[in-house]
């Protein structure tokens, strides 16, 4: 079982004015690999407030995994990636890498997703565009890699193997 946070950047759903579907999806989804969503939080999208939030879901929570769902795009409100690049130790560039090489073939919009990933201690944090289809369509690239990801982070796992 990993342990799985979702942190839904939302301005609007923070005030409880916009149902957050993309936090159902992320539950639904992980739960195919083994991940239990243990925490949420829906906080709006100051900087502030997300690296004060990621850094507690790391540290404190001691989570394998924080997925955040929004405030990833253009807006000047959209503050996800800089809080994510703030708190991580280690960049992981190849999870949204591979998430906007799939997402194009889907969609044009899909490189304007500033989204970043990366380790703090043993937490990896993967940060998803705001819609439950966008959220669906991320998470089907990266979750059949994820286990192993989480594996090696976590040390439960110390080889690649030959796959
Ligand atoms: N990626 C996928 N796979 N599917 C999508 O529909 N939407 C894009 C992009 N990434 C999309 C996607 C759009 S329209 C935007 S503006 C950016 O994600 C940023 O979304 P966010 O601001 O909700 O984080």
């Amino acid at each position: 079982m990993w342990r799985v946070g979702i942190l839904t950047a939302s301005d609007k759903g923070s005030r409880g004015e916009r149902e957050d579907k993309s936090a159902q999806v992320i539950r639904d989804m992980v739960a195919g690999i083994g991940g239990e969503v243990v925490s949420y939080r829906i906080v709006p999208d100051d900087l502030d407030v997300l690296k004060e939030i990621l850094i507690k879901m790391a540290d404190q929570e001691k989570l394998d995994l924080i997925l955040t769902t929004g405030g990833t795009g253009f807006s000047p409100r959209d503050n996800t990636p800089e809080a994510t690049r703030a708190v991580i130790e280690r960049e992981v560039p190849g999870i949204p890498e591979a998430i906007r090489y799939e997402s194009l073939k889907k969609t044009p919009r899909a490189m304007l997703s500033r989204a970043v990933a990366g380790i703090r201690h043993q937490t990896l944090i993967i940060n998803l565009p705001g819609s439950a289809k966008a959220v669906r369509e991320c998470l089907e690239v990266i979750l059949p890699a994820l286990s192993h990801g989480l594996e090696i982070l976590t040390g439960r796992s110390g080889e690649c193997g030959a796959d």
